[in-house]
């Protein structure tokens, strides 16, 4: 994608000398943006010829990442806003919000383990997002798409959509949970397994974003592969793993920050693709959903002006797969409602 985006970027910007508005203005805020991911995460996001206007927020350290990133030579505006008095300007205008704001795990942590802390930002960070985000249109007040990175998301994302109801903002549509990284595992694990080119790979991967909630759909993978039950299985648990691994060789310096940027960049550039009328954005991630009984899930889902345009189904699944969709419910389900616990609570 890098390479994808540094030549849209030479040619975005000549289209901008020539014929300015080929593209809308549009404002992306990173809330968390001086971490491990954020910075990574500014940097692809300021390669983006979408983004107009790029808010870097976090509680220290921004305004360097932004002076530092504002001198690369692409399009778009960099401002740096730091500490809670800024937020409200980092946030305000913007089109797509994301969130890699919080603590990472440690060895032998779970995602679970990091909601005491992250729980209290998300939720904090969400109450921001409800005040300053919605755009005013003619009629409507539209929020910004919310891309949620901040673990645990199986309950960060429903934190987020109990804040926005409370305060009257709520629109299921413009919330994700980004669960890119899976997919962005998925693809290369396969492709390295099915000796084929990772660029053609697809993967859907649905659930959730923890352990076995990770569910990825091998049977659904193009280009199609002849491989035997137990490489899917071991390609199914390492994808599911794929977190701890990068944690473990980190040894206690944090978990996946690169690679998460990289998703992050792609989801949030499939987002702004959606708002400007692209046709045919699908990505996986994890929203309200009715395709289970539980109320957020991670499918495809395809994105459109207004975010969520259709959430797809499953599709398919072969009896490991539907027996790995029976197992993760109840997980899933109680990692939903320790989120909207926790949002009614505190
Ligand atoms: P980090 O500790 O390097 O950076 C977090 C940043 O958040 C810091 O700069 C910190 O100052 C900032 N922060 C803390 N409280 C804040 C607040 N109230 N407002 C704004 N910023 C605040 O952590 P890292 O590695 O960047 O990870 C961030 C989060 O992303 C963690 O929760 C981690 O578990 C999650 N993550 C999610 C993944 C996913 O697939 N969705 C993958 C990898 C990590």
């Amino acid at each position: 994608m890098l390479r994808s985006i540094l030549r849209s970027s030479t040619s975005n910007a000549s289209r901008r000398g020539f014929a300015s508005g080929a593209s809308p203005e549009r404002k992306v805020a990173i809330l968390g943006a001086a971490g491990g991911i954020g910075q990574p995460l500014s940097l692809l996001m300021k390669l983006n010829p979408l983004v107009t206007r790029l808010a870097l927020y976090d509680i220290a350290g921004t305004p360097g990442v932004a002076a530092d990133v504002s001198h690369i030579n692409t399009g778009s505006e960099v401002v740096g806003y730091m500490g809670d008095e800024n937020l409200g300007k980092a946030l305000e205008g913007s089109d797509v919000v994301i969130i890699p704001a919080g603590v990472p795990r440690k060895p032998g942590m779970t995602r679970d383990d990091l909601f005491n802390i992250n729980a209290g930002i998300v939720k904090s960070l969400c109450t921001a997002i409800a005040k300053y985000c919605p755009n005013v249109g003619t009629s409507v007040a539209q929020m910004a798409l919310v891309n949620m990175i901040s673990n645990p998301v199986n309950s960060t994302v429903p934190i987020a959509a109990e804040v926005f109801k409370k305060a009257g903002t709520y629109d299921e549509k413009r919330l994700f949970g980004v669960t890119t990284l899976d997919v962005v595992r998925a693809k290369t694990f396969y492709a390295g397994k099915a000796k084929v080119n990772v660029a053609e790979v697809n993967v859907p991967v649905v659930g959730g974003h923890a352990g076995i909630t990770i569910l990825p759909l091998f049977s659904q993978a193009t280009p199609k592969a002849n491989l035997s039950d137990d490489e899917i299985v071991a390609l199914t648990k390492r994808t599911q793993d794929g977190g701890t691994e990068v944690v473990e060789a980190k040894a206690g310096k944090g978990s996946a920050t690169l690679s998460m940027a990289y998703a992050g960049a792609v989801f949030a550039d499939a987002c702004l693709k959606g708002l400007n009328g692209a046709p045919d954005v699908v990505e996986c991630s994890f929203v309200q959903s009715t395709v289970t009984e539980l109320p957020f899930f991670a499918s495809k889902v395809r994105i459109g002006k207004n975010g969520v345009d259709e959430v797809l189904g499953l599709g398919a699944l072969s009896d490991f797969e539907k027996e790995g969709l029976e197992k993760l419910k109840p997980e899933l389900k109680a990692s939903i409602e320790k989120g909207i616990k926790f949002a009614h609570q505190n």
